[in-house]
């Protein structure tokens, strides 16, 4: 099961220009199945904790200050090959280097505020996916 699930958040800059509805367009045509979502926030301290993994790294700081800088939408999506096929659909981290067509390429105007999160392996969609949803909501 895992391996066919990736999780996805909207970042606060995406949601604050308006790009939700056409970002999940996207993401459904290219033939995802949400399987649990929710419109939220993250504070500084719960940012830090889903980025834990980049601590050490000098841009920590200010990506935990922008994630918790406005609203979110977290998602659990479903579809073969879903981590891979989820990463190509969003695009390069930064938005200059993304493929034309890519969620990141469309929507995106920085490295730092780069409109959408993908999960980068099966394990750590799984971890992300609890971080969010409750064992009833993600089925
Ligand atoms: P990373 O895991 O390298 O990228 P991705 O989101 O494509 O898996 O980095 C996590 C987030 O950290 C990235 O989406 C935006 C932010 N970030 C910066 O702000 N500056 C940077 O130089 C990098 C590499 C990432």
């Amino acid at each position: 099961m895992a391996t066919n699930r990736t999780f996805t958040m909207i970042k606060p800059d995406a949601v604050s220009n308006g790009h939700i509805g056409a970002i999940l367009n996207d993401i459904i045509a290219a033939g995802f199945k949400i399987i649990a979502m929710k419109y939220t926030s993250l504070t500084a301290e719960t940012a830090g904790q889903f980025y834990a993994v980049h601590a050490e790294r000098p841009f920590y700081g200010e990506l935990v200050s922008f994630m918790s800088s406005g609203p979110i939408v977290a998602a659990i999506l479903e579809k073969d090959n879903a981590v891979e096929d989820f990463r190509k659909l969003i695009g390069a981290t930064d938005p200059s280097k993304a493929e034309p067509g890519t969620i990141r390429n469309k929507y995106a105007k920085s490295i730092d505020a780069n409109a959408v999160h993908g999960s980068d392996s099966d394990e750590n969609a799984e971890i992300e996916g609890r971080f969010f949803f409750n064992a009833f909501e993600r089925h």
